[in-house]
């Protein structure tokens, strides 16, 4: 257990918060031996890639470094892997895609940990992480029991799940297992550009490694890698509105892009009502917001999670103020 340590090689915002106590760990064992000596409150850290820390932590730190990919069951046109919390998301996508196993190409390049991943729901490119989940086990932090969580358990929606609200802050995710085709896989290039990309690449039938590479292409093109520009993704969730909201928006608004969604509310892209009120590109001091995606703030070096959440304020009273709708993050913000 270290003491009084930096935060910012370990969230992709770059934000320089300390946390009290900091300790890694590679295994449940290495888990369990790290709790007993925790300093509450604890928070369980992946990659940091969907975090905003506005102030130091108290507690302790813990980061799941529990690494593993295993094929666990095998069926006839199926397979089920199972993969470590502390693996890189896009790293087990990597494995799939070179194995020839389907199911989540279109989630490529999605920074953050495979533990990380069932938290919110991720999801990219009209697939979700739900569409292929079996199971997650997960430690309880107050107990030190594990057990293992269904995908009816995790109440999975739009970028959100049981790990987000009732039990927020009460586990730590071990590790995932996943259902992925080994055959006739169920290819989706219905979203936004994947087809039209995979059809410059001269790709007629695309296999799934060939839509991991168009998205590869698409995101590189649109999101800044945080390697190089500190970032979160998209900062806030696409709002949902009732259809009599939506009547009363399209009356002023009539050009607003919008899908109307299976239970009857109507979803519009935050990055275009961001855009409408003019921040796209826009920087203030050491923040900004993304000049290729409105959705994604940025961080050009030395800002505090303070000024990137004055940022987002401001931002979210102006779409309220235009337009009438609150936007809600989809950063958590500590
Ligand atoms: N748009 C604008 N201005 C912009 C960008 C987009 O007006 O600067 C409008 C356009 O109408 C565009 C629409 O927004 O057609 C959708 O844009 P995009 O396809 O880039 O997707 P998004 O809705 O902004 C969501 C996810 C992303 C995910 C992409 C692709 C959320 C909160 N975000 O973004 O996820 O990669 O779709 O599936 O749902 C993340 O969660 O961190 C993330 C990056």
């Amino acid at each position: 257990m270290r003491q009084n340590v930096s935060l910012k090689p370990y969230n992709t915002f770059g934000i320089d918060a300390h946390a009290a106590y900091f300790a890694e760990f590679s295994s449940v064992a290495e888990l369990r031996a790290v709790l007993e000596q925790a300093i509450p409150p604890v928070l369980i850290l992946g990659e940091g890639s969907n975090i905003l820390f506005t102030r130091d932590w108290p507690g302790t730190v813990l980061r799941n470094r529990i690494s593993g990919i295993e094929i666990v069951r095998r069926f006839t046109r199926r397979l089920w892997v199972r993969a470590g919390g502390g693996e890189q998301w896009h790293a087990l996508v990597m494995w799939a895609v070179q194995h020839g196993l389907g199911g989540i190409e279109n989630l490529s390049l999605i920074p953050g940990t495979v533990g990380a991943a069932p938290v919110q729901n991720i999801g990219a490119y009209g697939i979700e992480l739900k569409d292929v989940f079996i199971s997650l086990e997960a430690l309880e932090l107050e107990t030190g029991r594990v057990r293992r969580f269904d995908r009816q358990e995790c109440h999975f929606g739009y970028r959100d799940s049981i790990f987000k609200q009732q039990e927020r802050g009460r586990w730590c995710i071990l590790s995932v297992t996943l259902s992925l085709s080994t055959d006739k896989h169920r290819i989706n290039t219905a979203y936004g550009d994947v087809a039209r990309i995979l059809a410059e690449m001269g790709v007629a039938r695309p296999a799934p490694a060939d839509v991991s590479e168009a998205v590869v292409r698409i995101r590189r093109s649109k999101l800044p890698d945080p390697l190089l520009l500190g970032n979160c993704g998209s900062f806030f969730k696409n709002p949902q509105i009732s259809l009599s909201e939506w009547e009363n928006l399209r009356r002023h608004y009539p050009d607003t892009p919008h899908y109307v969604l299976s239970n009857g509310l109507v979803k519009i892209p935050a990055a275009w009502l961001i855009e409408q009120c003019g921040w796209k590109g826009r920087r203030v001091g050491n923040v900004g917001c993304y000049e290729k995606q409105a959705l994604v703030l940025v961080n050009y070096g030395g800002a505090t999670g303070q000024e990137i959440y004055a940022l987002a304020q401001a931002i979210a009273d102006s779409v309220r103020k235009k337009f009438g709708i609150s936007l809600e993050p989809e950063v958590n913000v500590l």
